[in-house]
Parts: structure tokens; C-alpha cells; sequence
């Protein structure tokens, strides 16, 4: 669609209704974005098999070339012509999809040679993912066509969880559906996300909501041998440009993600040495929005701006439901200038993997002694 240089270029949000819903399946099929919800977080779509519509996720994102991109599927045969897996693979694909799908899990196999480079960012793997929300499955079965679609925020910031989240980050992109969903990401942190190499071998690159010990109980039931490896490699954002050319097995792990527009630490425990981590005055607690979890933190309420629990009884389901939407509103309350988060290492407990991993994050990996 041409407009006029005259006209404001702003993305459109649209209310749900099955003629939106519609509507944006058949944006999609001609190259449009349409950003939808899924149950991890709102995803930033476009026609996998289309260049010029890939094309248009980096352009509205800013997120480098390199950073390939998960593309969703409806059905688990649609992965047949995307992909060229090896014997270990099909096994372990056919095992995981079958248990885990749709749902928040990611599969990194072979790509076949009908899959735009782009969408690979030039390597020879594809991420395949069959999301469980109704209106994402919906979408992708009216469009009947892969879809491409990561996280859709701006590149580097917090994912989204809420249609206004996408607002805020990519309004001033034209080519731009989004669909408004009231039933947003159950889950709220993205997808779990694994690689099977073509022999014997599977990678944790994101956790998430499904725990290595589940993918790999899964596995050893149908007695399926593999070495299972947990990668924990992790890059700052201003290092992306050298390591462009470093082959990554993850690029995507950033150090620097999910950042927060203002400053964000990890509050270490008291168990921790003194030397651990830069110190914080207590005179900076007015000015920090703190962040808790299971009230860990809860004696440092008062002195702060602003105290807010992910779950004050401490579930990580509705941690991870919160985190982002809450990292979200602490950068945008007057006189912020700092969020203080909770140190989450030690809960020995699967489930904590996937929201410390964006918490640490958020943080960009800086601890603080409050003294
Ligand atoms: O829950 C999710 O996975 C969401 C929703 C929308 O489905 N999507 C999402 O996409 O989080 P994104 O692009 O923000 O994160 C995808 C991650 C990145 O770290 C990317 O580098 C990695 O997956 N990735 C994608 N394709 C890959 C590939 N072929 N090889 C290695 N890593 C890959
Ligand atoms: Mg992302």
C-alpha cells in the first residue's frame, strides 16, 4: 500500500474479530508484517518463503542480518519441505514435536534448499515452532504459509507481551498489522530453544518454558542415545559487529538483551562474598524501581521509588508471566533511573532457568551489594 509523504506512517493495531483475523492471514500472504500473539510472547510475522517479506522483520526491528529467524508452522508434516534432516534428527524431531507441540518449543534441524537465506542468516539450519495459542494457530492455518516471525520489539529491548508493547516499539513502521488479542502470552518469556546436530547431538541455546530434564526424559524413553550439551555462550551487544563474523551457534544470545531503557542489576543474596559485585548506595534507592521475587528484597520496599513482586509467593509460571511487562512499566515510571532485580541462581528448581536467563540479561550479567 503507497501513502502519501504527507501521511503519518504508523503501524495499525486492530482489534480482534475473525474478519481481522482474516485480514491480517491475507496480509501476510502478500508480504505484509502482522504481528500476532502467541503463548511465549507477540510474535513480528512475515511470509517465510518470501525474501522481500523477511526482509521487512530487519528493517522494522533493526535487528542485524546475522540473527536468524524461528519460523512457525501449523501442522507437523508442513515441516517436510523446509527441511533436509539426517537420520538422529527426524528421530529426535518426530519424539519432541509429537510431545511438545504445539507449545513453547523450539527445533533447530537442516534446512532444505527452498528456505530463503535470509531466514537462516545464511547457515544451513532452520527453527521450527508450532505455537499453542488459539489465535496464533489460527492465523498461520487461514495464511496456510511458514511464517517467520521473532519476538516483535524493537532489536535489543524487552520482548513483548501485549499488543501495546509492539505499539510502543515499532509504531513508525507502516507495513505493520497488529492483531490485539485481550488473551495475551500465557507463558511470557520466549520459547525454549534446541538444536539437534545431525548425529548424536542436541544443544540447549534459550531456555524456557520446557526444561532440559523434560526434553531429555522424552528422548531417553524412546531410548534414543545423544549427548546433551547446555550452551552458555553469551555476547554483549556492542561486540555484535565482530562477531558477525564468528559462526554462532545461538546468535540471538546476546548479553545484552531484553535490556530495559534504564540501568538494571541483580541484587545479590547475603550468602555471596562482600567483593562480589559493584556496590549501590542506599541513598540510590529512591530513584530504583526494585523488582522482587518470593519477597526476597521485600526490606528494601521502603527506601525505594517503587516495589513490585514477579510473584510474592514465589510460582515461576506467574514470574515469567510478569517479568517483561513489568521490566516494561519500571522504565517508564517518573524519577526511574535504576531496577533492581532478584537473584535467582540458587533456586535449585528447573523452572527458575528460563526467567533468570532473561533477568541476567536485563541486567546485562551486573551484580550489586547494597550497602
Ligand atoms: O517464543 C518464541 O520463540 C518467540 C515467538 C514469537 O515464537 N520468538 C522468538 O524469536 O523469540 P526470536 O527471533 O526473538 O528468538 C529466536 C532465537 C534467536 O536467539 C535466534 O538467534 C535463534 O532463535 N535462532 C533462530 N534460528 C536459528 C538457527 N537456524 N540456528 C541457531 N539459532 C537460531
Ligand atoms: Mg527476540
Amino acid at each position: 500500500m503507497k501513502q502519501k509523504s504527507s501521511e503519518i506512517h504508523v503501524a495499525k493495531v486492530l482489534p480482534f474479530s475473525e474478519e481481522s483475523l482474516t485480514f491480517c492471514a491475507k496480509a501476510l500472504k502478500s508480504d505484509s508484517l502482522v504481528a500476532f500473539p502467541t503463548e511465549t510472547v507477540y510474535g513480528l510475522g512475515a511470509n517465510a518463503l518470501s525474501e522481500k517479506a523477511a526482509e521487512k522483520i530487519f528493517s522494522a526491528k533493526g535487528r542485524p542480518k546475522s540473527d536468524p529467524l524461528i519460523v512457525h508452522i501449523s501442522f507437523m508434516r508442513q515441516a517436510e519441505s523446509l527441511t533436509n534432516m539426517s537420520e538422529f534428527q527426524r528421530q529426535c524431531f518426530d519424539v519432541l514435536g509429537t510431545k511438545f507441540w504445539p507449545g513453547p518449543l523450539t527445533i533447530i534441524v537442516k534446512a532444505s534448499n527452498i528456505v530463503p537465506k535470509i531466514i537462516t542468516a545464511n547457515g544451513d539450519s532452520i527453527a521450527l515452532r508450532i505455537p499453542a495459542n488459539k489465535v496464533a494457530q489460527e492465523l498461520l492455518k487461514q495464511a496456510n504459509i511458514p511464517v517467520a516471525a521473532p519476538s516483535a520489539n524493537r532489536f535489543g529491548h524487552v520482548s513483548p507481551t501485549t499488543a501495546k508493547h509492539v505499539y510502543d516499539d515499532l509504531s513508525d513502521f507502516d507495513d505493520l498489522y497488529i492483531l490485539d488479542h485481550s488473551e495475551n502470552c500465557s507463558i511470557g518469556i520466549e520459547s525454549t530453544v534446541i538444536k539437534i546436530f545431525e548425529k548424536n547431538k542436541i544443544a540447549l541455546l534459550r531456555p524456557g518454558a520446557i526444561s532440559s530434564l523434560q526434553i531429555k526424559s522424552e528422548l531417553n524413553k524412546e531410548k534414543i542415545n545423544f549427548e546433551f550439551e547446555i550452551l552458555q555462550r553469551v555476547v554483549k551487544i556492542q561486540d555484535i559487529e565482530k562477531s558477525a563474523n564468528i559462526s554462532m551457534e545461538s546468535p540471538g544470545q546476546l548479553l545484552t538483551h531484553y535490556a530495559p531503557t534504564i540501568e538494571a542489576f541483580i541484587v545479590t543474596n547475603q550468602s555471596k562474598s562482600e567483593n562480589f559485585g559493584q556496590t549501590f548506595s542506599k541513598e540510590f534507592l529512591n530513584s530504583s524501581v526494585i523488582i522482587d521475587f518470593n519477597q526476597k528484597n521485600a526490606s528494601l520496599m521502603k527506601s525505594s521509588l517503587k516495589y513490585i513482586d514477579l510473584s510474592s509467593r514465589g510460582d515461576f509460571d506467574e514470574a515469567s508471566q510478569n517479568l517483561f511487562s513489568y521490566l516494561r512499566n519500571a522504565e517508564k515510571i517518573e524519577g526511574a533511573k535504576y531496577i533492581l532485580l532478584p537473584d535467582l541462581i540458587e533456586q535449585n528448581n528447573e523452572k527458575s532457568f528460563g526467567v533468570f536467563d532473561r533477568i541476567y540479561r536485563a541486567a546485562s550479567g551486573k551484580y550489586i551489594n547494597i550497602i
